[in-house]
């Protein structure tokens, strides 16, 4: 489903933005099931920073997604509709799409910080979807927004399961608070090469 306005006049405004409803239902299913599966399947690595692995600060497994895996080209085309609505209201280039599924387990948690690997400045927007298949406010997790690297939180975003989050990935300091549950994304960025 397309962008609505709202929700770009809210990242214009604010820089991100949040929705529960733009994602299909039936999307979540297909996109939790592949994570269920590949989950059982053992397929995640331990996450990294720039310097390698870093579990102090950042203690999470992903899977990078490929476009011409049969059985993952479908989700880039949903990322795809969101990169041309993005780009398109924004006026900008941001022609590549990079994606991958992370896990957290209890405990786990990703340190703040900002979407710019080695202060590439080549991501443009972050986006994430959330696939676990329950969430409770006591599960703790919350994706949390900072007004700088030294500032002070402005928002705090549960992880709802089909929650659909877009921020700017230049400007939007953020950090994953310690889960105590199971902890499931779909998550990526709109980029250059
Ligand atoms: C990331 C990240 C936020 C989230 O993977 O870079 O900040 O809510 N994820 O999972
Ligand atoms: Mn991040």
């Amino acid at each position: 489903m397309e962008i609505p306005q709202r929700l770009l006049d809210s990242m214009a405004e604010k820089g991100w933005a949040y929705s529960d409803e733009i994602l299909d239902p039936l999307d979540l299913q297909r996109l939790q099931q592949l994570a269920r599966h590949r989950l059982t399947t053992d397929s995640f690595r331990p996450a990294q920073v720039a310097s390698g692995r870093a579990p102090k600060i950042r203690s999470d497994s992903l899977l990078w997604l490929d476009p011409s895996h049969p059985q993952e080209s479908w989700i880039f085309n949903i990322l795809e509709a969101w990169r041309q609505n993005l780009t398109q209201f924004y006026f900008v280039s941001a022609p590549e799409i990079e994606a991958h599924m992370t896990h957290y387990s209890p405990g786990q948690f990703y340190d703040l910080h900002c979407d710019q690997p080695q202060g590439q400045e080549t991501r443009i927007f972050t986006f994430i979807v959330y696939l676990h298949d329950e969430w409770q406010s006591h599960f703790g997790g919350e994706l949390s927004i900072y007004s700088g690297p030294q500032g002070h939180e402005v928002e705090r975003i549960e992880p709802r399961p089909g929650r659909v989050v877009f921020f700017k990935s230049r400007e939007i300091w953020h950090q994953v608070r310690e889960t105590h549950f199971h902890r499931i994304s779909l998550t990526g960025w709109f980029r250059h090469p």
